[in-house]
């Protein structure tokens, strides 16, 4: 009994800092989920063409996505940021492509009067994108 006692304590020790560390991620430091859970890619890529993001951005895998003018959004999975002044989460990524200028009102993307389904599936396709 006494031995059992000896062992198990240690045990504990380490459920009570493993229980610790959970709770301390909870509250701040939960990796966001960068997967835009009812998004399609497919019809994502499409709807890039339609508002014409590739005319600014470089974007992988969409045809003529080739612009110059802004950041290229390829293994945007992997980046911390949107646009430099959001954290990057699907929440936001969608926001932003919906309303730049809500976010950040001097940026030069334009509001393209995107739809809430259309930002979904873009963001879905760019979390899809290669990590590279
Ligand atoms: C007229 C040019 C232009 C068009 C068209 C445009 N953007 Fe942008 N976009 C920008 C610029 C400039 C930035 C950088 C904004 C900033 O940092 O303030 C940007 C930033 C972004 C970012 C964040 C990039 C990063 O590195 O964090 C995403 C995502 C994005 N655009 C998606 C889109 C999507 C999706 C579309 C089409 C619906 C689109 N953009 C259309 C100019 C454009």
């Amino acid at each position: 009994m006494e031995r059992l006692k000896r062992r198990a304590a240690p045990l504990a020790a380490l459920c009570a800092a493993g229980l610790v560390a959970l709770a301390s991620c909870e509250v701040g430091q939960a990796p966001p989920r960068r997967q835009v859970s009812d998004g399609d890619p497919a019809l994502g890529r499409a709807a890039f063409g339609k508002y014409g993001c590739g005319g600014c951005h470089v974007i992988p895998g969409v045809d003529r996505a080739a612009g110059r003018v802004a950041p290229p959004l390829g293994a945007f999975s992997q980046r911390a940021f949107v646009a430099g002044v959001l954290s990057n989460t699907p929440d936001n990524l969608i926001a932003w492509i919906r309303h730049p200028q809500q976010i950040s009102p001097r940026t030069a993307m334009p509001d393209l009067g995107v739809t809430p389904e259309d930002a979904r599936d873009m963001a879905a396709y760019l979390y899809s994108l290669d990590p590279g």
